[in-house]
């Protein structure tokens, strides 16, 4: 918990700073002092008064006053905190962070602090994506700046894509993970996630839809519940997250040699989508055309990655969990697979045609464990994981 713990936190000006008082809330309810800073923008969206009120302590704003500086400079105010949050983020705060720019009490406190800084962005999807943006973005994070978010989904604006700022819980955990105080402090998880591919001959291989959302969002959760995670990936869509040691493979044998590697762990969690078959003895070179006729491929049996950590070895981490993509009888299959591989929980989704599940971005899923099977609502691949990372949290006690 951020118990006893001084977080600064920056309101930028956009309509998720309604959300930042629900923040300040949460992160008051975990022990944490609060000392708000309002910018002239997010004074627009909330009120000093609603965000006083809340934090029980007087908000900083834009206009730089005598007295607040003979009370508190802006130095002192900067690094008085254990930990500064930008929340919302806007893309204007984060152009000033990029470029060192100090015009105002926020980036001039941000420029000054020499504490770790952790933003929340919120904007308009294209304005996440815009290359001035993205250059920005990727600028905070080699400067060690620490991002929770933004989220995938239907915006105030009416548009979808990335840009939704995190939600309040997701920020307060991200608070505590880089307050290294999170519930699975500590403790060691691999998480498995993407495609796999095998390959034909060096330019040709076999794949399958998974783009890696899901297991990159398990990585996510797990990590702001402060854990150590090894996040073993296949050639996914979606880019690793930061803040986890990142083990890149390409074939299911590889990623089986990597998952090994990584352990002792604590839990293992395999979201991979891993092939089940390779091409037996894969050509070292092109297979070439050969007047009409066709080549012939022959299959052999992955080994199964989640069912040999599961069973085999001394080294068993105290729980495994395994993900289930079925079409069809999604409970009985998945009780199934639970019982033949022998994890400890089945997170069961349906990716038939049609469910969107297969490279989208939501997941309807059913959790198998020893007490049962568990129908969860249809949400974002983010709110599942942060779901099992909490339950995977409350397991591990
Ligand atoms: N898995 C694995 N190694 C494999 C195949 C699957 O670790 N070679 C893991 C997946 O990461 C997932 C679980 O096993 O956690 C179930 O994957 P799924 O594709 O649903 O099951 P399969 O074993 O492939 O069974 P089937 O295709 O018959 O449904």
């Amino acid at each position: 918990m951020a118990g006893s713990r001084h977080i600064l936190l920056i309101i930028g000006g956009g309509i998720a700073a309604y959300k930042s008082l629900e923040l300040i809330r949460r992160l008051r309810e975990t022990g944490a002092k609060v000392t708000p800073v309002l910018t002239r923008a997010g004074a627009e969206f909330v009120t000093p008064l609603a965000v006083s009120a809340l934090a029980g302590v007087k908000v900083y704003s834009d206009l730089f006053d005598l007295t607040d500086e003979a009370e508190m400079g802006h130095i002192e105010l900067s690094r008085a905190a254990d930990l500064i949050v930008v929340a919302p983020a806007t893309a204007d705060l984060m152009a000033k962070m990029a470029a060192g720019l100090a015009g105002d009490l926020a980036s001039t406190l941000l420029l000054a602090t020499d504490k770790r800084v952790l933003v929340a962005p919120a904007m308009n999807v294209r304005m996440w994506d815009h290359p001035a943006n993205q250059r920005n973005v990727a600028q905070l994070k080699s400067d060690g700046v620490l991002f929770v978010g933004p989220n995938e989904g239907e915006m105030a604006c009416g548009e979808f894509g990335p840009g939704r700022m995190s939600e309040p819980a997701e920020i307060v955990a991200a608070v505590e993970a880089a307050l290294g105080q999170g519930p699975l402090a500590g403790r060691h998880v691999v998480v498995t996630s993407g495609p796999t591919h095998e390959p034909i001959d060096p330019v040709r291989y076999i794949a399958n839809r998974s783009s890696g959302a899901q297991g990159t969002a398990m990585a996510v959760a797990l990590r702001d519940l402060g854990a150590r995670v090894t996040f073993v990936t296949g050639p996914a869509v979606v880019p690793p997250p930061q803040g986890v040691e990142v083990v890149r493979v390409e074939t299911a044998a590889q990623m089986l040699a990597a998952v090994q590697a990584a352990m002792p762990a604590d839990a293992a969690v395999f979201a991979a989508a891993v092939a089940d078959w390779r091409v037996e003895g894969a050509s070292d070179r092109k297979i070439k055309k050969d007047g009409g006729k066709l080549p012939t491929l022959n299959f052999t049996e992955n080994p199964d990655i989640l069912a040999t950590v599961s069973t085999k070895g001394p080294a068993r981490p105290s729980l495994v969990v395994g993900f289930a993509a079925e079409t069809n009888d999604v409970e009985a299959n998945a009780t199934a697979k639970r019982a033949r591989k022998g994890c400890d929980w089945i997170v069961a989704n349906d990716v038939s045609y049609g469910s969107g599940v297969m490279g989208g971005t939501d997941n309807t899923v059913t959790l198998i464990t020893d007490a049962g099977a568990e129908h969860w609502p249809r949400m974002g691949k983010t709110a599942v994981a942060t779901e099992l990372a909490r339950r995977i949290a409350a397991a591990l006690g």
